[in-house]
């Protein structure tokens, strides 16, 4: 949270929503130990390896299965529902309030003070459709602006001026059990701007990203690599600090591999020595990049030495910072055989580019087949068809009811998961709406894969809107309309969205029960 000057009242609003976030952490706390299912989540805690110190020091606890238990502590606490709604931690709904949380396992997220801003759910069942539940953005909590573990980690940081970002609160929370006490998590996505710019605050050297061993090696690599580089070589560029070499250039990014087929959290556990070398053998982020490119390319023949150049040279383009630039050009030139002159040349000779041009990603067939008069694409009445047949999913569907371009799919989303299934109880434009959904189900899914497809529908759909705010913002761009250094932090947003989006539908989403689950 940043410390501008703030009205008076929303300070108090601020102060609030903290104390509901203690309230409720009171409750999932207690709920851990004196619970039956909630034992059942500490006892799934043990099979993880974590002990209960570390239960302590994160402050784990477990939220009941109960519609509202959490709203009637708050209640009774004092809150008002407004403020539980506000606070992220309740659901409102035409047809009532519930809490967002329910049979999961609850990880506070911490500011940098330590005190609770957001919550993540972890489900305990298979049936629940999203593995991770976040609180949603508040006025205490972005994600993109948060760095889960900062509070214990920081002192740590500071000293070795160095921070390990992690992905999952697990991997960290893990780690830290282990002994890295450095480690924070940037919570599913790719370091973003904002939380590269928390550490460049506290003046260290070194942000070392742990990419996990199944990474290494595919294009998703060397695709998450430039987000980075790109996203410290506009932070430095912004920052005005090109050319002056006795200034700092910025926190330097770098990327360790961790082994095939492990992350940080097994590994901590398993084998804390490989962790430890993985992490110290990381390389500077741009040094990842060109290994990641030099791999792919076919540096014997005269074609590929120029196509490894052609994808290189515009890295160091944009790079801000001459001396980085002059080191990497050196490795440019021994892997491809040109002398340096000559890529400074034409380094020099390349048209500046406020930045190397988001990837351009065409609008995917089917969304552009939308007929013509309709709002909404297949995708989105695909949706609606399945939960029209599935409406028990909706519940849990992690669906922000904005995504849906028709404002009828919307009405009737909100409909179906308050609990109203289709029936005389809908207006009639929306009940015939309902209808011819239904009757457009192109292949019914059997009752097993339910949750699954929705949840995969749903997760497309996010991404084709990623997508087309993304174009939007390129429009921009090209157009020359607005400021170039906001319209490159939405895309860099967007596009860490998009990444998290993609991931998620290329995810196996089939969970193991607590008792076999044993990674
Ligand atoms: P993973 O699915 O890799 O989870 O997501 P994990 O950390 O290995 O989880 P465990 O070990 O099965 O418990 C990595 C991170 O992505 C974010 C979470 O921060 C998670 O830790 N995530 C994942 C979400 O925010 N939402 C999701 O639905 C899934
Ligand atoms: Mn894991």
């Amino acid at each position: 949270m940043e410390l501008t000057r703030r009205a008076p009242q929303e300070r108090e609003h601020e102060k609030k929503l903290l104390a509901a976030h203690e309230a409720a952490h009171f409750y999932f706390r207690q709920a851990l130990r004196g619970t039956d299912p909630g034992k059942a989540a500490a006892q799934y805690l043990a099979g993880r390896g974590i002990i209960p110190a570390t239960v302590e020091k994160f402050g784990l606890g477990y939220a009941p299965a109960f519609p509202d238990g959490l709203l009637g502590y708050l209640r009774k606490k004092g809150f008002t529902d407004q403020e539980a709604v506000a606070a992220g931690l309740v659901i409102d709904h035409e047809r009532g309030l519930f809490d967002r949380f329910r049979d999961r396992l609850m990880i506070p997220i911490r500011d940098g003070k330590g005190r609770a801003i957001a919550f993540a759910g972890r489900a305990m069942r298979a049936q629940q459709p999203a593995k991770y539940m976040n609180s949603p953005t508040t006025a205490l909590f972005d994600k993109g602006d948060t760095l889960f573990a900062l509070d214990v980690a920081k002192a740590a940081v500071r000293r070795k001026s160095e921070a390990v970002i992690v992905e999952g609160q697990f991997d960290a929370i893990a780690a830290h059990q282990a002994g890295f006490d450095n480690v924070v998590a940037s919570m599913g996505t790719a370091l973003t701007a904002g939380q590269y710019r928390i550490l460049d605050d506290l003046r260290i050297e070194k942000a070392v990203v742990a990419f996990d061993g199944d990474v290494a090696g595919t294009t998703q690599a060397e695709k998450r690599g430039r987000e980075l580089a790109a996203i410290v070589q506009r932070h430095v560029s912004r920052a005005g600090r090109r050319g002056t070499v006795a200034a700092r250039t910025g926190l330097g990014v770098y990327v360790a591999v961790l082994p095939q087929g492990t992350d940080p959290d097994v590994l901590a556990r398993t084998d804390p020595d490989r962790l430890r070398a993985a992490l110290a053998g990381a390389d500077p982020v741009l040094a990842f990049v060109i290994e990641q490119i030099r791999k792919r390319s076919d540096l014997a023949a005269p074609d590929g030495r120029r196509r490894f150049l052609a994808d290189t040279l515009p890295l160091l383009a944009d790079e801000p910072d001459p001396l980085t630039r002059e080191v990497y050009l050196g490795t440019l030139s021994r892997h491809a055989g040109v002398g340096e002159a000559a890529l400074r040349e034409q380094l020099a000779s390349r048209p500046a580019a406020p930045a190397q041009p988001p990837e351009q990603r065409p609008v995917e067939p089917a969304a552009a087949a939308a007929a013509p008069g309709e709002r909404s694409g297949p995708t989105e009445r695909y949706l609606m068809a399945q939960l029209l047949q599935f409406p028990e999913e909706a519940a849990h569907l992690d669906l922000d009811p904005e995504e849906l371009a028709d404002p009828d799919h919307r009405a009737i989303f909100e409909l179906i998961r308050a609990g109203e299934r289709p029936g005389p109880r809908y207006p009639a434009r929306l009940a015939a709406l309902a209808a011819a959904l239904g009757a457009s189900t192109p292949q019914p899914v059997d009752e097993d894969h339910a949750a699954r497809a929705v949840e995969m529908l749903a997760l497309r759909l996010r991404a084709e809107n990623v997508r087309r705010r993304m174009s939007g913002v390129q429009a921009e761009l090209l157009r020359g309309s607005g400021e170039v250094g906001t319209l490159m932090d939405r895309l860099t947003v967007l596009r860490d969205d998009l990444a998290w989006l993609m991931r998620e539908q290329e995810r196996d989403t089939v969970l193991r029960t607590a008792e076999n689950e044993d990674e």
